[in-house]
């Protein structure tokens, strides 16, 4: 029989709950489809911190990297100063597997309200390339304090002749502390999460749309542009477009018809996807793909650890459910997966079973369950 061996990281909050119901609907779908999924389980997360000291070790990257895929629920915790788990977990997994895309659809499921008017599952259909290990996500930057030498005043020069500011920087040179940080992209990293949405525009529409912010962030984003048009030439047949980052915020509300598949920086596809996670309906129902097609990808809702509703069984488990069908589909397993994310449809569509968020009162385990039950019984 196939089988895989999946990596599990419940992480922090509702983590634990969601993950359960994952594993539910991935057990149910694996058992008729004929391989077996093989659960081990790492504790990292703020209460194994705060008891060990550890975030991740490089020990246990290495085991991780020994499985088919990272199952992937969430951290945060309010008892850490926030960047501590978010750096010392999520963004090390995503650095040390080299998880450059991170895939994130945006659609509207039949059964399911968006806040937008007028607009339905006909109209809210995207897939969000978002790149995953570069720009102001690489943690380069500091903090200087003081006016004496090495100062503030100090610093500013030499940023300033460094990077040749052509116009005198609008920052108190006399400030007594400032704080700085620095985006990078490299071509090659720009190149390969292009060629993947431009493959991905292939197989759907045609038609990508690139996002940055070329008008102000020039070094970067002007870079970002050229490898686009670079990497465009050897697909004729996909229309392109150049979308600054701020507008496409009001057109993913106004007309978000008109989008397909959106190619988008580290930091700007972070915030386009918590706007895309509420046109379809609301972060329960958001998940997103870690991947390196040539490595261990990792799979998860892109919703935070809500940790006020930790233990109470509320929560919506869609988003992680959703994120195990992507799983699927990435280890070889497709059928499977368009089998979890139909019994998805189905139970949205029925509407009985739903938990707060969707305007019901169910609990997180009742929609897991139905979705198995689907996946067992389709209609
Ligand atoms: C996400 C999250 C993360 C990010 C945080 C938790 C580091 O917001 O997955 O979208 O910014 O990438
Ligand atoms: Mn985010």
């Amino acid at each position: 029989m196939r089988s895989y061996k999946i990596a599990v990281l419940r992480g922090d909050g509702i983590g634990p709950e969601i993950i359960d119901e994952g594993i539910k609907v991935l057990e149910a779908v694996s058992e008729p489809e004929g391989f077996e999924l093989d659960w081990i389980e790492y504790p990292q997360g703020a209460d194994h911190f705060l008891a060990t000291g550890e975030l991740l070790s490089e020990a246990t990257l290495k085991e991780v990297a020994g499985c088919a895929a990272i199952y992937f629920g969430c951290i945060g915790d309010p008892r850490l100063a926030p960047g501590v788990l978010e750096q010392g977990i999520l963004l090390a997994l995503r650095f040390y597997f080299d998880q450059y895309i991170n895939l994130r659809p945006v659609k509207l499921l039949e059964g399911v309200r968006t806040p937008l008017a007028g607009k339905g599952p006909a109209d809210i259909d995207i897939s969000v390339v978002r790149e995953n290990t570069e720009d102001f996500y690489i943690g380069i930057g500091g903090r200087v304090t003081g006016t004496g030498a090495g100062s503030t005043k100090n610093t500013l020069e030499i940023l300033r002749s460094l990077y040749q500011v052509k116009f005198e920087l609008d920052i108190e040179t006399d400030a007594d502390e400032l704080a700085y940080q620095i985006g990078v992209l490299s071509r090659k990293g720009c190149e390969r999460v292009m060629r993947y949405a431009f493959e991905l525009a292939m197989e759907r529409e045609k038609k990508l749309t690139s996002v940055d912010k070329a008008n102000v962030l020039t070094h970067c984003y002007g870079f970002w542009r050229e490898v686009f048009t670079e990497v465009a030439k050897a697909y004729p047949d996909v229309q392109t477009e150049f979308n600054f980052v701020d507008a496409i915020t009001m057109w993913f509300v106004k007309n978000p018809e008109w989008y397909d598949v959106v190619v988008a920086p580290n930091m700007f596809g972070d915030i386009i996807t918590d706007l895309g996670a509420m046109i379809q309906g609301g972060l329960g129902l958001a998940p997103g793909g870690n991947i390196n097609p040539e490595g261990v990808s990792m799979f998860e809702p892109i919703h935070g650890s809500a940790p006020k509703y930790k233990g109470k069984n509320v929560s919506n488990p869609i988003a992680t459910i959703w994120a195990g069908a992507l799983l699927l589909a990435n280890i070889g397993e497709k059928r499977a997966s368009d089998r979890v994310i139909t019994a998805i449809e189905s139970v949205l569509k029925a509407g009985q079973v739903r938990t707060y968020d969707l305007g019901g009162s169910s609990k997180t385990s009742a929609v897991g369950d139905a979705i198995a039950q689907r996946i067992r019984a389709p209609e």
